[in-house]
């Protein structure tokens, strides 16, 4: 046989594998399924071109605010951030030390130590806990204090609201008194209360609010054990359906990846305040895919502890926990067992995302390593086929970390976040010069990343958004058209973030239909 013709050969036999997959592909079948993965990309098939389904299965307010609109007393949600400036010493509220101390009134500005987060028992009574991680409480000589670490009885409060100035409250203490200021470095749970809401009052306060985190955790525990069920899953039947899958598989996209909470391996009964169900509508997501021949790309976007500060990952009040202790990566590690387990034998199912957004320093390199190694393996247990990817932590400056880490753990791939929001260097950017950060950096970055023997790379998030005042239809589809020509080139694929949002930028299914961006 000649050169030429053994060439010709190849390239035959080339064009018939390739048109094999490519049916096989829309067939909705995995054409991996009978071999490994392997993490040389030039031996890959199929890109994933996919969009994120946010903000169904793990609530994020801001995409769908309305979830939130019958919480009673909703301004007071878990992580909810409180600060106290009595109306008679004029002096704000702080836990001495930043906790395990007494708690004084005698700050004339308020930043961490006069912070109080919110931890919501009932609709009506609260946990307040103290920047070192103590709650407030009162101690048996009716002195208020933030000295324990596992709130009680003794560290229930509520707050009563003038009602012709809801910002000025007094604070019940367990016993049925109000605290008042009896000097700036003595607060006592012994104030009748009444007599109206002068300034003379020391059990009336100033009160600042800030609601922080809009998350499964708050809306749930918000509407409490009652009425949660019936709301989320309502939301859950509602936000997305079959319909979008088919939306989905017509208009140039392949696969979805969908974020999960560490609760749902739990279902049907999951640890209060979650509530039951997401698992039957990831069942459904996996039958509709079937039937459209979508991938999935499963996502666990809450770990227990949770990886991060937001409430994406169903932070109760932006303490960072996860990876701390053995058990709780053990823990994380059974959720993606469990998860791989269910639906190893499903076709559609084409990876499986260890955690989600994990951030330095909280994270560790070494606790990330340990999990993505133990969460590898457990993986493995039950398919061969699955990918594994193994998201970027967020906040580091080597890109490139979990590059040879992951280049001995076949079928790993490694998940890059690319916005051009949240980076403060290209807030005050034009048109042109996000669209060149784009062709010039993020190609940049993505190439850095990308070799030829490691692992293959997915933009797992990335969004036509950014901090440009009254951009014209003609910009965002500029800049949908670079994201796509350079993302298009991460070797494993990219998935637009999100699918559906009151936001209409950030919902790929307004994009499409209104013809910002076309696939
Ligand atoms: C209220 O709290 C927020 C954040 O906690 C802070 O940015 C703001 O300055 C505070 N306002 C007042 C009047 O203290
Ligand atoms: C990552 O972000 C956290 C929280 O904002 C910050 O404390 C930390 O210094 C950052 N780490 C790096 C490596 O930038
Ligand atoms: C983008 O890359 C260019 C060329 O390497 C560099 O000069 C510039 O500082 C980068 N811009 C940002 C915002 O990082």
């Amino acid at each position: 046989m000649t050169k030429v013709s053994r060439n010709l050969q190849f390239s035959i036999l080339f064009v018939l594998f390739y048109s094999c997959t490519l049916i096989s592909v829309l067939d909705g079948r995995n054409i991996t399924n009978s071999k490994l993965p392997k993490n040389d990309h030039t031996s890959r098939t199929l890109r994933i071109r996919a969009v994120n389904l946010g903000g169904w299965l793990v609530t994020e307010g801001w995409i769908k605010p309305s979830l939130f609109d019958a919480i009673p007393n909703k301004d007071f949600l878990d992580g909810a951030q409180l600060q106290f400036k009595s109306v008679s010493v004029k002096k704000y509220l702080s836990a001495e030390a930043g906790g395990g101390n007494i708690v004084v009134a005698n700050r004339n500005s308020a930043s961490g130590w006069e912070t109080f987060t919110l931890w919501r028992v009932t609709e009506k009574i609260f946990y307040l806990r103290v920047f070192n991680k103590q709650f407030m409480g009162i101690n048996s000589d009716g002195i208020i204090v933030a000295t324990e670490n596992t709130p009680g009885l003794y560290q229930e409060f509520q707050i009563e609201r003038d009602p012709d100035n809801p910002t000025r409250v007094r604070i019940m203490a367990h016993n049925g008194r109000y605290i008042q200021v009896k000097t700036e470095e003595l607060i006592t749970a012994d104030s009748m209360g009444g007599g109206g809401w002068g300034d003379d009052d020391p059990s009336i306060f100033e009160m600042n609010l800030s609601i922080k985190l809009h998350g499964e955790f708050q809306v749930t525990n918000g509407y409490g054990p009652v009425k949660a069920p019936q709301v989320m899953r309502e939301h859950w039947s509602t936000f997305i359906v079959e319909d979008d899958f088919k939306f989905i598989s017509t208009n140039g996209l392949n696969a979805v990846r969908i974020p999960v909470g560490w609760w749902i391996a739990s279902d049907p009964s999951p640890p209060e305040p979650y509530v039951s169900g997401s698992l039957a509508t990831l069942d459904n997501a996996f039958l509709w895919a079937r039937k459209y021949g979508i991938k999935v790309i499963i996502d666990l976007h809450a770990a227990p502890g949770s990886q991060n500060p937001w409430e994406h990952s169903s932070n109760r009040d932006g303490t960072q926990e996860w990876g701390k202790t053995d058990e709780n990566i053990q823990q994380t590690v059974a959720v993606i067992e469990f998860l791989t387990a269910r639906y190893a034998k499903n076709p559609s199912l084409y990876a499986v995302e260890l955690i989600n957004e994990p951030l330095a320093p909280g994270a560790s390199l070494e606790s990330i390593k340990k999990y993505y190694k133990a969460g590898h393996e457990a993986i493995r247990k039950h398919s061969q086929t699955a990918y594994v990817v193994m998201c970027n932590r967020l906040n580091i400056s080597d890109q490139t970390e979990l590059i040879s880490f992951a280049s001995g753990l076949k079928g790993s791939v490694i998940d890059v976040h690319y916005y051009n929001l949240y980076t403060p260097e290209i807030d005050g950017f034009t048109v042109d010069q996000h669209i060149d950060f784009i062709r010039t950096n993020r190609s940049t970055e993505l190439r850095q990343v990308t070799t030829s023997n490691g692992p293959p790379i997915f933009v797992g998030e990335w969004v036509a958004e950014w901090q440009v005042k009254d951009a014209s239809k003609k910009d965002y589809q500029r800049f949908g058209k670079a994201q796509l020509e350079v993302y298009g080139r991460a070797t494993f694929g990219w998935a637009y973030w999100t699918f559906k949002n009151v936001n209409k930028h950030w919902s790929l299914e307004w994009m499409i239909n209104n013809r910002y961006i076309k696939l």
